[in-house]
């Protein structure tokens, strides 16, 4: 089962980078071959708004965007990982998300959703954020809100997320009581075999 998965972070070794290695340690331990990538160190420009995407149902922007929409498209489970920045998702995430506005002409222009193929396809949510969340959670609810939208745009039909709050300093999710220990089961949850409906 092939795994992508996005460390949103521009912290290297960072609570972000650290979770998301719990889940990629999860996925391989239950049989997922799994690709990470790093956005900060990629080529990315944001989003144009140039339409070429409602014309063509393809993204004329080159950089390393293209190696990553290829990945997305063949991939059967998609981990995001992003610390809370400003009550959203970080910048590198973002940009990465506004680039797959070409997946979204490809379903609703041209009416040609990505295929789920042999496993249909699954996600998986991990955020980080360094303040303590009151009741209304709104850094976590933005970043869900953002990713939701970019997975059911990529055709991913579910997804679980795991969302953690007052972890600031780097590496403090090593002190988190489970922390850890949750991403890891949902690496494992994330492949666990199931074929499209
Ligand atoms: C630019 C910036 C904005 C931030 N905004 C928020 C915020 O709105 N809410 C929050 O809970 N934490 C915020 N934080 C704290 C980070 O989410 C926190 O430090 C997190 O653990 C960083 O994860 P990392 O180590 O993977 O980079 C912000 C940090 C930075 C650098």
């Amino acid at each position: 089962m092939k795994v992508i998965a996005f460390n949103g972070s521009p912290r290297r070794g960072g609570n972000t980078e650290i979770l998301l290695s719990e889940a990629v340690r999860g996925v391989k331990d239950n049989g997922g071959d799994v690709t990470t990538y790093n956005l900060d160190s990629l080529n990315l420009r944001a989003c144009l708004n140039c339409g070429k995407c409602d014309d063509e149902g393809l993204c004329v922007v080159k950089d390393d965007m293209q190696t990553i929409h290829q990945e997305i498209r063949s991939a059967d489970r998609i981990i995001v990982s992003s610390p809370i920045f400003f009550f959203s998702v970080s910048a590198q995430t973002k940009i990465m998300i506004d680039r797959c506005q070409a997946f979204w002409a490809e379903k609703y222009v041209h009416k040609k959703p990505v295929p789920p193929g042999m496993f249909g396809r699954k996600g998986l949510l991990l955020l980080v954020g360094g303040m303590k969340q009151n009741e209304k959670n709104v850094g976590f609810q933005c970043a869900e809100a953002t990713v939701r939208a970019f997975f059911r745009t990529i055709n991913v039909q579910e997804h679980h997320t795991l969302a953690f709050d007052a972890v600031d300093k780097k590496g403090a999710i090593k002190d988190h009581s489970t922390g850890l220990q949750e991403a890891y089961e949902e690496g494992k949850k994330l492949v666990a075999r199931n074929v499209a409906a």
